[in-house]
């Protein structure tokens, strides 16, 4: 999978992909991420790539052509599946989108700034928006490297089969169950003894009753 990231501050992407399952990912040539810095793009003086809004207001806006001048040169080497958008009003991000866009080989991801992207881009060639959360963050980056990172670990060969990705919490509709490791009694707290009898089918039933009764109480609208 290729992903290629537009953003203005590259500098908050290099980090949150060069260590573990992402810096797996990579090593393995599973993903390659591409980050453009927006300003190397655009034809105005100084790096520029934002205005004001027009109508007034409080504000600035990314101009449509430095964003248009990317995408067009990004498109005319490859095929682009996908052209997202991050930002706080698009659809929320969830394990469903994750898994389907795990599918995709190429995708290109816009972070916004300011008051965001001026409109005709996402009419014109944005084919998603994605929101990871109601709230709102100074850039999309971050959010982008929530969904590289929740798409990334699902490609075929970056998670191995202890942290395979088919028991996650959302994989099956439940959230996960509680686990624990050793030691078996720590101050005095033990660790359920079902967990310890050796028994597959009754840690299984035991696994599955938790993360119904887990997802009930947590996320009673999953159930449903
Ligand atoms: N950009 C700013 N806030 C965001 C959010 N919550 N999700 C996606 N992109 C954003």
């Amino acid at each position: 999978m290729r992903i290629d990231i537009i953003t203005v501050v590259p500098e908050l992407l290099v980090s949150p992909f060069g260590h573990s399952m992402m810096k797996r990912a990579k090593d393995r040539g599973l993903l390659e991420i591409h980050t453009h810095n927006l300003r190397d793009h655009t034809p105005y003086k100084q790096g520029q790539v934002d205005d004001y809004q027009f109508g007034g207001g409080a504000g600035m806006v990314m101009m449509p052509e430095p964003l248009a001048i990317l995408l067009d040169k990004l498109m005319a080497e490859r095929t682009y599946e996908e052209v997202i958008y991050m930002t706080p009003d698009g659809p929320l991000f969830d394990q469903r989108t994750a898994n389907m866009l795990s599918l995709r080989e190429n995708m290109i991801i816009i972070c916004g700034h300011y008051k965001g992207i001026d409109e005709r881009i996402r009419q014109h060639y944005v084919t998603r928006e994605i929101s990871i959360g109601d709230y709102v963050l100074s850039g999309g980056e971050l959010a982008a490297a929530v969904v590289v990172d929740a798409v990334g670990r699902l490609l075929p060969g970056v998670l191995n089969d202890e942290t395979s990705a088919l028991f996650d919490s959302f994989q099956d509709g439940l959230l996960a169950p509680p686990v624990y490791t050793r030691p078996a009694n720590f101050r005095g707290w033990e660790v359920p003894e079902v967990l310890l009898c050796g028994d597959p089918k009754k840690i299984d039933d035991w696994r599955y009753e938790q993360s119904v009764k887990r997802t009930k109480e947590r996320r009673p609208g999953m159930t449903e």
